[in-house]
């Protein structure tokens, strides 16, 4: 039975239980835009999308939009992406006669496009980059009243970390960088500012945004949901929280046992077999199955380790011989890894989540990573994202786009599609009138545990308790 009252203990160490309605509730729903997303930092999009001055994309949180353009050639500026004239949303869905955006074309994720100047389709209001009003029409029927606070666009709190742009709402909110701690540490190494967007996929899903992040933060349901990955090796992990973030990281039951996280890199030699044929068949199938969490270059370089390779060397040696040979392959064609140590590496562990709704999985090369954002206030739908970044040669950055993809399992990558299976399951079992709430495992399933900790305490209900 639950203890409410009971408060859990700071490393979320023993069994804890926590209940439904922070994905079911309509009113936990509409709770969120005021006392979460109106107060957290937020990745609303990457710098190398707002190159120029008057680029500009709109981010979309709940029933938000924020306006984020380059008003000079080194800084950004965000804005409430409505007029305050009367309340028209100013750029994206239904721009009328205004610039044509991906917003339109797409249905819903987004507007992007290039604009010196902001109209207001409506009574043609129009707005500087700075966000300033340039354009009233018969301004002078306010007899002086309008000033350029109640004429300007309302600012919003953006600044970058890792490439990111990132808003926050709260005009009170404490920098970035504080944060994003120790996250944004431990990760400055891998160098995300200088990766570039390789392929961004999204849709929108019948499940609360929590159950589609959650479906990515443990690798705990490897073997029921992955059976085929299991052949390359166990995927036994730590879990831990980081103030409001967390981490995972493959570990070993010993671990478990003296209570320590071991610290363990993004990719492991797994399994008993020949490390050569296990890390070429793993990255292989990454590949054909993922589609990301690696690069090109490391799937090639992987199927030459055992010809390049004898018999009997140790995984140590292969996984070293493998990253060795990519590095060089991929400075040939112009692409440079940052120097990472083993121990930043080992740091960084498997996977880290950015409180509230991100999670990413870190490489040299690479990143992929999930963000996912409620739909409206309806509990039972999300905006999905999976995105993939790699390091290119300068002047080779593809140009990428949002691509959607239906809530249909043929449409993902195999990988992506059997989490997304357990999707819609896991919310229609929120709903059964026989489950008592969700059992995380105490080890491997911390940060799912720690998320809903955090939750509470911007929501002031949720929080797990002892079971
Ligand atoms: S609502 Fe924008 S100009 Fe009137
Ligand atoms: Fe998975």
């Amino acid at each position: 039975m639950n203890k409410p009252g009971k408060i859990a203990a700071e490393d979320l160490s023993e069994p804890l239980r926590y209940g439904v309605e922070a994905f079911i509730g309509r009113a936990y729903a509409e709770a969120e835009p005021a006392r979460l997303w109106a107060k957290v930092w937020q990745q609303a999009g990457r710098v190398e999308e707002l190159r120029a001055v008057g680029d500009y994309i709109t981010y979309n949180i709940a029933h938000d939009s924020i306006l984020i353009v380059r008003d000079a050639p080194d800084s950004l500026k965000a804005f409430h992406n409505v007029c305050p004239h009367r309340g028209r949303r100013l750029v994206g869905n239904n721009t009328g006669g205004g610039p044509k955006t991906v917003a339109q074309d797409e249905g819903a994720h987004s507007a992007r496009g290039h604009a010196l100047k902001f109209g207001c389709n409506y009574h043609a209001w129009t707005f500087g980059v700075d966000g300033a009003a340039r354009y009233i029409p018969d301004a002078e029927d306010w007899q002086g009243a309008l000033d350029s606070v109640c004429t300007s666009l309302s600012p919003v709190q953006v600044d970058t970390w890792g490439g990111w742009i990132w808003i926050n709402m709260d005009p009170g909110a404490g920098p970035l960088r504080e944060y994003l701690e120790p996250v944004a540490t431990m990760l400055d190494p891998f160098e995300f500012e200088r990766m570039r967007y390789r392929l961004r996929l999204w849709g929108i899903f019948d499940c609360n945004w929590k159950v589609a992040l959650e479906a990515f933060l443990e690798p705990y349901h490897v073997q029921g949901t992955h059976p085929q990955l299991i052949k390359y090796g166990d995927f036994y992990s730590f879990s831990r929280a980081l103030g409001l973030h967390g981490q995972t990281g493959f570990d070993s039951k010993a671990h478990r046992a003296d209570g320590t996280a071991a610290d363990t890199s993004v990719h492991r030699a797994a399994g008993d077999g020949d490390p050569r044929h296990t890390i070429a068949a793993m990255q292989r199938e990454y590949w054909e199955t993922i589609g990301a969490s690696t690069t090109e270059t490391l799937v090639e370089c992987a199927q030459r380790l055992p010809l390049d390779l004898p018999e009997g060397t140790p995984a140590a040696e292969v996984h070293r011989f493998w990253l060795d040979s990519a590095r060089r392959r991929d400075a040939e064609r112009g692409v440079i890894w940052p120097e990472i140590s083993d121990a930043q590496m080992a740091a960084a562990g498997l996977a880290l989540s950015i409180f509230p709704n991100m999670n990413l999985i870190p490489g040299p090369t690479f990143s992929l990573y999930y963000r996912v954002r409620p739909w409206g206030t309806d509990p039972d739908k999300c905006l999905f994202e999976a995105v993939a970044l790699d390091r290119f040669a300068e002047g080779e950055e593809p140009e990428t786009e949002w691509t959607f993809l239906e809530q249909d399992l043929s449409a993902w990558p195999h990988v992506i599609a059997q989490d997304i299976s357990n999707m819609v399951e896991v919310q229609r079992g929120y709903k059964s009138q026989g489950f008592a709430g969700c059992l995380p495992n105490p080890w491997q399933e911390r940060k799912v545990t720690n998320l809903h900790r955090g939750l509470a305490r911007y929501m002031g209900t949720g929080a797990p308790v002892p079971l």
